[in-house]
């Protein structure tokens, strides 16, 4: 018996989708934290090359497999590998990225839960209501349990409803609004004293910290989760995609985006860290370091609509309902890929799936939230900055060694038929056969 799948009803609409999981919290929240945390302009700079030089290769791998198969992860590696051997290493590393995908979940999970609370905090604030608006921005544990909740059973209740319905119409609304609003609030904190100081963090990078392993990791691992790749989720999406669409343009427009979304975070926040500095804001802690970490776009960005007076509060609520809605088409990403191998494998009710493995995240990201000293960074770490970029290793291998060339040409040709004579088709088989793989393994190693 075969489950019918659903499909993306134009190209369009897979754009939107899987840019639609690729710009999320990875961008506006990750980006702009890393970029604070690993010297600014050198990250930036280090960053827009790596996510060419390395992420968009294993992108294609990765859309490629999933196209070419039109199967889930875990049977795709298992389809494609031609010995016994490659079939169990195929499904452990299916397997693997499908758990990675629901670790990056249940962090996520707690991070836009912040989106959630800070968007009610600003909706009270708009009445008047002060004394309750506090509550909902005041880290603590209560209300990171109800926030991480409430989100994780938005995502549940998209997903449940599958690939046509859901992905889709939340993805269409979502990339216009959230970009025009962007560029109005850069314009505004650009015209603001001490933005300059930022501008220049931002822009002109120390050439020192260029060769700094831990740099060029954080980089790496930036990159591959800013474009959701090797747990599974660009590999599904590329399975419910049309034969005829041109796989590598699909990608480049897919990478672009992505790119461009961070680095208009970064040019909305590192100049306004200065601007609050300017205006007294503490932003680097007693021990004069810069107030980074995973709270620091929370703490500028509220200072920065509350400085645009009335308007503040509107603002406030614009911006955390659009973060709301952009981590949400990432976050049912992630959901997919556990859901759509397990829903294949056992053809059980896609319903039922679902919410069960929906709690089981949740009940993760509970223990995250209840440990978070001892938690966060670590599943962060283990996910994104090592699991992802390896993962992306082995998308790249199946592409690379184990598909035969002939197979990858005419599954390119369908949505392009003059690829061959391509630059495309030139360099790329050739790089993600070698010098990708190699070149990651080598940041990973370079990192010890
Ligand atoms: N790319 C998403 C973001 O930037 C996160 C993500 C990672 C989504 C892995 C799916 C899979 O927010």
């Amino acid at each position: 018996m075969n489950t019918k799948r659903g499909q993306f009803s134009s190209r369009f609409g897979f754009i939107l989708a899987a840019t639609g999981s690729a710009v999320g919290l990875g961008n506006i929240w990750g980006f702009p934290t890393q970029t604070t945390e690993n010297g600014g302009a050198a990250f930036v700079f280090v960053y827009a090359i790596l996510a060419f030089l390395l992420a968009y290769p294993a992108l294609m791998a990765e859309l490629t497999l999933g196209r070419y198969s039109g199967q889930n992860i875990v049977t795709t590696f298992q389809d494609l590998a031609r010995t016994r051997i490659g079939r169990i290493f195929g499904g452990a590393a299916g397997y693997y990225g499908v758990l990675v995908a629901c670790l990056i979940l249940s962090f996520y999970t707690i991070v836009a839960g912040w989106m959630l609370a800070y968007f009610c905090s600003s909706f009270l604030t708009l009445f008047g209501m002060n004394e309750a608006a506090a509550w909902f921005v005041e880290d603590g544990i209560l209300r990171n349990l109800v926030f991480s909740s409430l989100f994780a059973i938005l995502t549940m209740t998209i997903i449940a409803r599958g690939v046509e319905n859901g992905i889709e119409k939340w993805s269409i609304r979502l990339m216009p609004s959230l970009i025009l609003l962007f560029v109005v609030l850069i314009i505004y904190v650009l015209t603001q004293d001490g933005a300059i100081e930022g501008l220049k963090q931002y822009l002109l990078p120390n050439p020192k910290q260029l060769g700094n392993p831990d740099l060029i990791i954080s980089a790496m691992g930036q990159a591959f989760f800013s474009l959701s790749l090797g747990v599974g989720t660009m590999l599904i999406y590329g399975s419910y995609l049309s034969k005829r669409e041109d796989l590598p343009s699909v990608g480049a427009a897919v990478t672009l985006v992505d790119l461009g979304v961070a680095f208009l975070a970064g040019l909305l926040i590192i100049p306004a860290i200065f601007v609050a500095q300017n205006s007294g804001i503490q932003v680097y802690s007693d021990s004069g370091e810069l107030v980074a970490g995973p709270g620091l776009i929370l703490q500028v960005l509220p200072a920065l609509f509350a400085s645009t007076g009335v308007l503040g509060a509107v603002v406030s609520i614009l911006f955390f309902a659009l973060m709301s809605i952009a981590s949400l088409t990432s976050s049912i990403s992630m959901l997919e890929v556990a859901v759509s191998v397990t829903v294949e494998k056992t053809q059980r009710s896609r319903l039922k799936l679902t919410f069960i493995i929906g709690a089981l995240i949740l009940g993760v990201s509970w223990l995250i939230v209840l440990n978070f000293e001892r938690l966060f960074g670590f599943v962060i770490n283990l996910t994104t900055v090592y699991s992802q970029p390896l993962l992306g290793v082995v998308m790249c291998i199946f592409v690379g060694w184990v598909m035969y060339r002939h197979k990858l040409l005419q599954e390119l040709k369908l949505g392009n038929e003059e690829v061959e004579k391509t630059m495309f088709w030139k360099v790329w088989p050739v790089y993600v056969r070698f010098i990708c793989p190699a070149l990651i393994l080598l940041v990973v190693y370079n990192s010890f």
